[in-house]
């Protein structure tokens, strides 16, 4: 179906609650080509129109790279023009990443730089194996990033680091990934898929509903909007949604809520 990924569920007959999007370029490191990053923002709208399960891990096959970049042998010889093309359409699948309404883990096994990073960024959560690095080294390119580098890097490890990394071009391993907050959890690389799965696994019991709209009031903390009237909005709307009756009356009821 796809060139450049695949898309598996976490049950063979389809019907687990768990979609692994793998990058499948591993003798490239996986480097993100123009059409694999499309590939990805295609399976995630279509997962998010079906809305069959309830986490979508990212990751990149094998053992050394998430994604070791943008694919520099694609982009060395565009011009403005190009560049401009391929910076807003990836990145606007990027956005839609952090926009899914079903959550996004980065499962990081290993090399995240460039674009790879990026993109580790435009999940909503990352864990990483131990051997992640995660860099942003465009300035040894001679660009600087084009998929949201500098505006989600600040956002999630703060301005300070951020420049630092920026414009040293420096890497940081698993570890500093950890401490700086831009990792969330570290396991041992082959603990990493079952990590995330059962991540996911245990948001079963919780509303997706109220999932979707915590991703949205989250993000509105970025976007030109209130977030707090965002929030005050989401909070009163949810009154009115079959998820809240079943939650608050299974707390009532003393029993697990059962959403669908
Ligand atoms: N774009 C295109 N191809 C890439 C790539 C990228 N970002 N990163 C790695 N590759 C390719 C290499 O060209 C090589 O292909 P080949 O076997 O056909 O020559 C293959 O992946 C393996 O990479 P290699 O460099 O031989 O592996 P390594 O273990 O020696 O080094 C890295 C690993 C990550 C340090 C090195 O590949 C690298 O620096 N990559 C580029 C990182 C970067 O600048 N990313 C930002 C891009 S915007």
């Amino acid at each position: 179906m796809y060139n450049n990924i695949l898309s598996e569920n976490s049950n063979p007959d389809g019907s687990g609650v768990v979609q692994i999007i793998t990058i499948n370029r591993e003798d490239k490191l996986n480097a993100l080509n123009i059409e694999l990053i499309q590939e990805i923002g295609i399976e995630v709208a279509r997962l998010n129109k079906e809305k069959s399960v309830r986490g979508i891990i990212i990751t990149g096959k094998g053992t050394k790279a998430f994604a070791a970049g943008a694919d520099i042998s694609e982009f060395a010889n565009f011009g403005e023009t190009e560049a401009k093309e391929m910076s807003s359409k990836g990145g606007a699948v990027f956005t839609s990443i952090e926009e899914s309404e079903i959550p996004v883990i980065a499962a990081v096994n290993g090399y995240a730089l460039g674009g790879g990073c990026e993109l580790t960024m435009s999940c909503h959560v990352r864990i990483a194996s131990e051997n992640a690095l995660f860099g942003q080294p465009e300035v040894n390119l001679g660009v600087p990033p084009g998929y949201g580098g500098t505006q989600r890097l600040a956002q999630i490890i703060g301005k300070g680091r951020a420049m630092d990394m920026l414009i040293t071009a420096k890497s940081i391993n698993a570890e500093t990934a950890l401490d700086f907050g831009l990792v969330t959890q570290l396991v041992a690389i082959e603990d990493l898929l079952p990590t995330c799965i059962k991540y996911v696994e245990k948001l079963i019991g919780k509303s997706p509903m109220a999932i979707a709209e915590v991703i949205k009031c989250t993000n509105a903390l970025y976007k030109n909007v209130d977030g707090l009237q965002y929030e005050i909005d989401s909070f009163a709307k949810s009154f009115e949604t079959t998820d809240f009756k079943e939650g608050t009356t299974a707390f009532l009821e003393k029993r697990k809520p059962n959403y669908s």
